[in-house]
């Protein structure tokens, strides 16, 4: 199940990066969230370390009998470097450059003191790696991400190509249902609420 952290008070803003707390919403949000998966059985659920999937997993720890959060520094968001803490509209008026040479390659954009979706790609792949070699056990596996991080993630397990990944769809009301066998592999848009 990869999931993205519910609504923050940065998401509200349009704000990016940096660490926030869920919002009211978001906090319903992960609830529900809970609500949806109180009947299957969680034993790992893999965040990023930053608050707002911390905050969303514990939620949904509750429901379970026997669930571990486990941070990993690899599911951290994008670093935006400079842009850190910006609105896309700052970003568009304050460095204008910065605005236009990400969008015109999205994927191999490197924010000036921080990363690109094609720097990620390592440690995406590290953080994959740990995630199934700590959950062993043939049972569910849950990530909770962010926007960025869960395309890459997406990306890794569904081809893509390079300049489709940073614009796959990444919401906050669904997840993504993965199912990957020897024989075939499904993904599913699922609503949890
Ligand atoms: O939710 C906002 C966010 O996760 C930011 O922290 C991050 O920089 C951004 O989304 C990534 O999305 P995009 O690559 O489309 O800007």
């Amino acid at each position: 199940f990869l999931i993205r952290h519910t609504e923050t008070y940065f998401n509200v803003e349009d704000r990016i990066g940096g660490d926030p707390d869920l919002t009211g919403r978001g906090i319903e949000q992960a609830s529900a969230l809970a609500r949806f998966f109180r009947n299957k059985k969680i034993p790992y659920i893999f965040t990023s370390e930053k608050s707002r999937t911390v905050q969303t997993a514990e939620l949904i720890k509750t429901f379970q009998d026997d669930c571990t959060v486990v941070p990993l520094k690899e599911f951290n968001e994008i670093h935006a470097g400079i842009c850190e803490g910006m609105t896309y509209d700052d970003i568009q008026r304050g460095m204008p450059d910065v605005y236009s040479a990400r969008k015109a390659d999205k994927y191999n954009y490197i924010y000036p003191g921080g990363e690109g979706y094609a720097t990620m790609k390592e440690r995406i792949q590290i953080g994959i790696k740990k995630a199934f070699y700590l959950n062993r056990r043939p049972d569910n596996i849950m990530i909770i991400g962010h926007r960025a991080v869960n395309r890459m993630i997406l990306s890794h397990f569904l081809y893509r190509r390079e300049e489709d990944v940073p614009y796959i769809y990444v919401p906050q009301d669904k997840f993504y249902h993965i199912v990957a066998t020897q024989d075939k592999k499904v993904f599913e848009l699922k609503k949890y609420a």
